[in-house]
């Protein structure tokens, strides 16, 4: 299995740009499906979450030209209601091809959506399947694959009881076709939705709201398709500022976002962590001493739950003592095990809760990536610990970070993949 070698310690500096939105990418990529006409996708992150969902959409019957980082789709040929097993049963986001192709075909059959290991009981669906029931689809339950099959579609009020990312965009997009008004409440109001949200109305859709709790759609016969530009990776941008406070470099990450981490930078203010930032980049300043600051993960805009890992390997650094709450997944707080083994004073209270004293030093481990966000915590705090880190299953890093090892080395990280 790859892995990465990485000699902490050493001074980091330089420009890291920031590349497209996983989270937007693998949902426009589906969203090809609502449209006869060859959508581009401008921005495209090179990374085997995309790979993977294009891979289901050609196996569906879908056309693509692939550039570096873009991607041409023509769907009109797509000739099957059945998401490829082999592929969706590992990957999550293959849950976002139900909804357009319910919507499309009246009929979809795939199975339970596979992915990362955090969140209780193999990441439910409940609400999905709820919200195609509103619009008329019959949900017929096979052996481990889900049959949805509708003879008329009609739009639906629907109220998500627990706020869903993915299930806020899957009803949207199904209900850009589905004749009649829908009414989605407490819906997740993440970036990526609005720019989802935009480009199909610029595509003919009718959608009010997105970003707000409320999102209303009126349903039209079809759509035509044109130029999505994937917006700024907010998490990578994140990720990356928190690397360079938790190192103490001065790091300039560009063709970003700034104020899609708000709740962040607004931390780092009150604890003293210093930086610039313009309209498109974010220039962190090494900050020697900051303080502690406990967090909730929280639904956008509040305190992102895939920032939740790095922000824990900053707190090692704090000067003081830090509660974090992980409100939104159950286990993904499990990971900090493996920062206790580094030498992190973390105090588990739950499996929702971690206290954490800082500063402390930390030190080079053989280390496994659990998931996507605890892995590039792993290489945070690997790049900032005393001696040589091994880390091994870094696939659960690499499908979601383009060329991390080669954009880390650029900024003079001593780090190696191996095979
Ligand atoms: C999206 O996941 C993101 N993934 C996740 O990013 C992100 O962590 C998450 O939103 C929260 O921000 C993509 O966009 C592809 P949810 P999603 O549905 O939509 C529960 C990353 O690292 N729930 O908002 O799958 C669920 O168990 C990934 O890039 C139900 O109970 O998350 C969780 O506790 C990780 N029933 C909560 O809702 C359902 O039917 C929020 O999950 C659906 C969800």
């Amino acid at each position: 299995m790859p892995k990465f070698i990485i000699t902490g310690q050493k001074t980091l500096s330089g420009e890291i740009r920031v590349g497209g939105a996983k989270n937007a990418a693998l949902k426009i990529i589906p969203a090809a499906i609502l449209s006869n006409e060859t959508i581009t996708i401008n921005n495209l992150p090179n990374i085997e979450d995309v790979d993977k969902a294009l891979e289901v959409i050609v196996d569906l019957g879908a056309k693509i030209r692939r550039g570096k980082n873009s991607v041409e789709i023509e769907t009109k040929n797509i000739n099957k209601i059945e998401l490829p097993a082999k592929l969706a049963d590992k990957f999550r986001a293959s849950i976002m091809f139900v909804g357009p192709m319910l919507a499309k075909f009246k009929e979809v059959r795939f199975p339970h959506p596979g992915g990362c290991v955090i969140g209780a009981g193999g990441r439910p669906i409940d609400l999905f399947l709820e919200g195609f029931e509103a619009f008329g689809a019959e949900v017929i339950t096979e052996k481990n694959c889900y049959h949805l099959k509708a003879k008329k579609l009609h739009g639906a009020n629907y109220f998500f009881t627990t706020v869903s990312v993915t299930g806020t965009e899957n009803l949207m997009m199904a209900a850009t076709l589905i004749p009649g008004k829908t009414v989605l409440k407490n819906c997740a109001m993440e970036p990526e939705i609005e720019a989802l949200a935009n480009y199909l109305n610029k595509q003919g859709a009718k959608i009010h709201g997105a970003g707000t709790p409320i999102i209303t759609i009126n349903g039209v016969k079809s759509i035509k398709a044109g130029t999505f530009n994937i917006i700024p990776d907010r998490i990578e941008t994140g990720s990356f500022a928190l690397m360079a406070a938790a190192t103490k470099s001065e790091i300039t990450i560009t063709k970003c976002n700034p104020e899609h981490i708000a709740c962040l930078l607004t931390i780092f203010e009150k604890i003293g962590v210093q930086f610039k930032k313009g309209k498109d980049w974010l220039k962190m300043i090494p900050t020697k001493t900051f303080l502690p600051y406990s967090i909730k993960t929280h639904e956008y805009p509040g305190f992102p739950t895939d920032l939740q890992s790095p922000y824990a390997v900053l707190m090692t650094q704090a000067s003081g003592t830090s509660l974090i709450q992980e409100a939104i997944y159950d286990r993904r707080l499990l990971w900090t095990d493996y920062l206790s083994q580094m030498g992190a004073k973390i105090t588990m209270c739950d499996p929702h809760r971690v206290v954490i004293n800082g500063p402390t030093t930390l030190y080079g481990k053989r280390l496994i990536s659990p998931d996507l966000r605890a892995g590039i915590a792993l290489v945070i705090a690997a790049l900032q610990a005393k001696g040589v880190t091994e880390i091994d299953n870094i696939y659960q890093i690499e499908r979601g970070y383009e060329n991390i090892e080669g954009r880390l080395k650029a900024l003079g990280a001593d780090i190696k993949r191996i095979d």
